[in-house]
């Protein structure tokens, strides 16, 4: 399945800014990376384009940012500091340890024997406070719905939505995982983009349909490419133990199909959990039928690194260009770090340099996604821009200055995914990036 094509992503991503091992100068830390320049461009564009498209245009969520370290007792409700667990086996011999389900009978390493399968449970534990003991124990939260649950009523009290509506929520989360791998796949700091939208019991079914067909249209905009995205039906006994029905959206990651993101629907359960732990009312009043009752949960999780290893995958693309074997990133406009290049056609030349710093800047007020590159000749300045994901380079040479009269005030725009070149007065180059 591997056909070096990770490896070549990894370092793509490594010696162009996108994505470099966490703490390397100090060897790294296992499951923690750290985006570059460019990776924190693209992780910010999924970001913004999720919470426009699941907050901002829609009347009926709510966003919120809550705390990421959270009173014990939430996790306690929620069940995860009693079941959130992976099996886990150490090897007798050179003591590494591994996940039971994703090894055979013996270590892989030393060949050496297993000791009993115990449950490890992923939750970072750490104190809050001066003091020590049960009472100051606190957890850095395993998934970001936990801040949304303990806020519904809050969001209640403040907006008086009616049912159906929604919580969003964009913030880190972490899982102390016995065995990350997979480059961002599976780390141990992590991003999570989550929705708890409430509705009736009734309204369940066609609540899932809609954010299942939510999912597929958030992968069309980001550009994953949609012939590699696969629903699984989660069987009974594999589901988590809050959900009734859950959707894995699977991807053709370049290490096999593994789980994009989750859709479940998690009845009732967190808010009559938190309910009964809290003594606090979470029930909903139905001012139409004067029903009260406590509403059930759909939730479509996204991980906004695995999006992004997504996104990296589908536009990783190598080709042949005038003779050339070149790497490209074929980025969907709205996610590509850089929306355009711009070039004075030779750093030397002082009237080039201004005229191309007047069309830089001038772009730059339309977005700030902007780069200025005078480095090189105009083919490595076309190739490096390549390998990021730009999708045009605009190049301004002594035509545009008015040596040719008839192309005063006109650009060179390349397109990177062609290679064409096409003439373009200045004023449309707003209308093109
Ligand atoms: N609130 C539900 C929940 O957290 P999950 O399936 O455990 O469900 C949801 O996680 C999503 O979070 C996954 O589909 C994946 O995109 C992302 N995710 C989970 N664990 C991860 C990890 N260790 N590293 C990177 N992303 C992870």
């Amino acid at each position: 399945m591997n056909d070096g094509r990770m490896e070549k992503i990894v370092s793509l991503a490594k010696r162009r800014g996108f994505v470099y091992q966490g703490s390397e100068i100090y060897g790294g830390l296992a499951g923690t990376w750290d985006y570059g320049p460019l990776g924190v461009e693209l992780k910010n564009n999924v970001k913004q384009l999720w919470w426009r498209m699941f907050v901002q245009d829609r009347d009926d969520m709510f966003g919120v940012d809550a705390a990421i370290l959270m009173n014990a007792e939430v996790w306690k409700a929620s069940g995860h500091v009693d079941g959130f667990q992976d099996p886990l086996v150490e090897c007798k011999k050179c003591k590494r340890r591994f996940r039971a389900d994703q090894v055979g009978e013996n270590c892989p390493e030393c060949s050496g024997d297993f000791g009993e399968v115990r449950q490890f449970n992923m939750m970072f534990q750490t104190q809050v406070g001066a003091t020590d003991g049960e009472g100051t124990v606190s957890y850095l939260r395993p998934e970001t719905a936990g801040g949304i649950f303990v806020n519904f009523k809050n969001v209640v009290d403040s907006f008086h939505p009616k049912l159906p509506f929604g919580v969003a929520q964009i913030g880190k989360a972490f899982r102390n995982e016995i065995a990350p791998r997979d480059f961002v796949f599976r780390s141990r700091e992590f991003e999570q983009m989550e929705v708890e939208y409430f509705v009736s019991e009734g309204e369940w079914e066609s609540a899932f349909e809609m954010w299942r067909q939510n999912v597929h249209a958030f992968n069309e905009a980001v550009g994953i490419s949609p012939g590699s995205v696969h629903e699984l039906e989660v069987p009974d006994g594999d589901r988590a133990h809050y959900s009734k029905r859950t959707i894995d959206f699977e991807f053709d990651f370049p290490f096999g199909r593994k789980e994009l993101y989750g859709l479940a629907y998690r009845t009732d359960f967190d808010l009559t959990a938190h309910a009964a732990a809290s003594r606090v009312d979470l029930s909903y009043l139905d001012d139409s039928t004067s029903e009260r009752f406590v509403p059930h949960v759909i939730e479509p999780s996204f991980g906004v690194d695995r999006t992004v290893l997504a996104i990296l995958s589908s536009a990783y693309t190598e080709d042949e260009l005038g003779g050339e074997t070149r790497t490209y990133l074929k980025f969907n406009k709205n996610v590509a770090p850089i929306k355009a290049a711009v070039f004075p056609l030779l750093k030397n030349k002082p009237e080039l340099v201004a005229k191309a710093r007047e069309v830089y800047l001038a772009l730059k007020k339309l977005t700030p996604q902007i780069m200025w590159d005078d480095n090189g000749n105009i083919g490595k300045r076309y190739r490096r821009q390549d390998e990021i994901g730009t999708p045009v380079c605009i190049t301004i040479d002594f035509d545009t200055l008015g040596e040719n009269p008839d192309l005063i005030d006109t650009v060179t725009l390349r397109d990177r995914d062609t290679g064409e070149q096409e003439r373009v007065a200045i004023p449309d180059l707003f209308s093109r990036i």
